[in-house]
């Protein structure tokens, strides 16, 4: 491991100041399920970068005169103070610090807040462990010059962001990022995500996924406990092999601007998910009713008209719709039409391949 020791303050200096960045959450393609050791994949995940559903999150620091190993930290999600959240954070900050020596010599606020509603289920854990790690990030590099080069920041930044959730560390990328080492791309790693862009066909880059809020209640199983229960499922090495293959197959789709067979990849995948999770010990089943009624419906609609929408899932019930951007009139007249019946309130967040995370100040 390199040598973090030079990220330490001297104990004279006072140092204070304020940072934010908006950062996005992430729809994985290939799924990240199942991790051994520190927050390391069990197999490489590819996932694009979601436009607006963003966290946006502010950190004032202030240097401590007295510390004792742990971090110090106030949390306010949305103008009010959650003990539970403030918990995790400062177990986080304090996880982190052997990357971030200098993390216990500082007090932190934190506020933050997600552009999509409270309610709509979305995983969060991706955008706001981002959007903090880019903070810290920030803060370590104005304090110590340490990340001019922005590879070396964004770098830096994903492997913070992975070891509060695995699938933030692609978050800090715009576009598409790969996270977890690989043959089939070089420069990959299992420590931090690293941007595909670059590799992707335009038709990938502008990408619609409109998501369907088809439950809005708390997952029955948290995804932490989700990736514990591959520990034991009997299909464990057989999914990693799949991932591997299939991973493969998408990389050689996104590079050629293959849409038909990114969608069959993207739909096998999500299914794969979902399947491991009933396939658990204990078994569970995160779908809904609403969620195959989607799903048949949008086979059925493809295969009327040959549309090029496809469906994507989260470890969730609410399903994500995925087509190109030249045929999303009448795509959307269709999702108005036959699909929003089935959303909570109506509600669908509509999203799209995006420009990665901005620094505020
Ligand atoms: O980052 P976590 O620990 O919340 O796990 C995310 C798992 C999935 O969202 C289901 C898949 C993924 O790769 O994002």
């Amino acid at each position: 491991m390199e040598n973090y020791d030079k990220l330490r303050l001297a104990d004279s200096k006072n140092v204070n100041g304020k940072v934010t960045w908006h950062s996005p959450s992430n729809l994985a393609i290939i799924k990240y399920w199942g991790k051994h050791g520190i927050q390391l994949p069990n197999n490489p995940s590819l996932s694009m970068t979601l436009t607006n559903a963003i966290s946006k999150t502010t950190v004032e620091y202030q240097q401590r005169s007295n510390y004792s190993g742990g971090a110090e930290v106030t949390f306010e999600f949305e103008g009010k103070q959650l003990p539970k959240f403030q918990e995790r954070i400062k177990r986080y900050l304090t996880s982190i610090k052997p990357f971030v020596p200098f993390i216990e010599q500082l007090q932190f606020d934190i506020k933050s807040e997600n552009t999509f509603p409270h309610s709509s289920g979305i995983a969060s854990s991706a955008s706001a462990m981002s959007a903090l790690a880019l903070c810290i990030t920030t803060i370590e590099d104005e304090l110590f010059n340490s990340l001019p080069e922005i590879e070396d920041f964004e770098r830096k930044a994903s492997l913070l962001a992975r070891l509060g959730s695995g699938s933030a560390s692609r978050s800090i990328f715009d576009s598409w990022a790969l996270w977890g080492k690989t043959g089939d791309v070089e420069g990959s790693s299992d420590e931090y995500a690293i941007p595909m862009k670059e590799k992707v066909h335009p038709t990938f880059h502008s990408l619609h996924d409109d998501i369907l809020i088809v439950s809005s209640t708390e997952k029955s199983v948290s995804s932490s406990d989700g990736h514990a229960l591959m520990d034991t499922n009997t299909y464990a090495s057989t999914r990693y092999d799949e991932a591997k293959r299939q991973l493969f197959y998408l990389l050689e789709a996104l590079k050629q601007g293959d849409i038909e067979r990114f969608g069959k990849i993207a739909e096998q995948e999500a299914m794969s998910l979902h399947a491991l999770m009933m396939v658990s010990n204990p078994s569970y089943i995160l779908m809904e009713p609403a969620t195959l009624a989607v799903i048949k419906k949008v086979r059925g609609y493809r295969k009327d008209t040959g549309a090029h929408l496809y469906f994507s899932l989260d470890a969730g019930p609410n399903v994500h719709l995925l087509y190109p951007d030249s045929e999303a009139e009448q795509i959307n007249e269709f999702i108005q039409n036959e699909l929003k019946q089935y959303c909570v309130n109506g509600l669908i967040i509509n999203d799209k391949v995006g420009p990665g995370p901005i620094q505020i100040d």
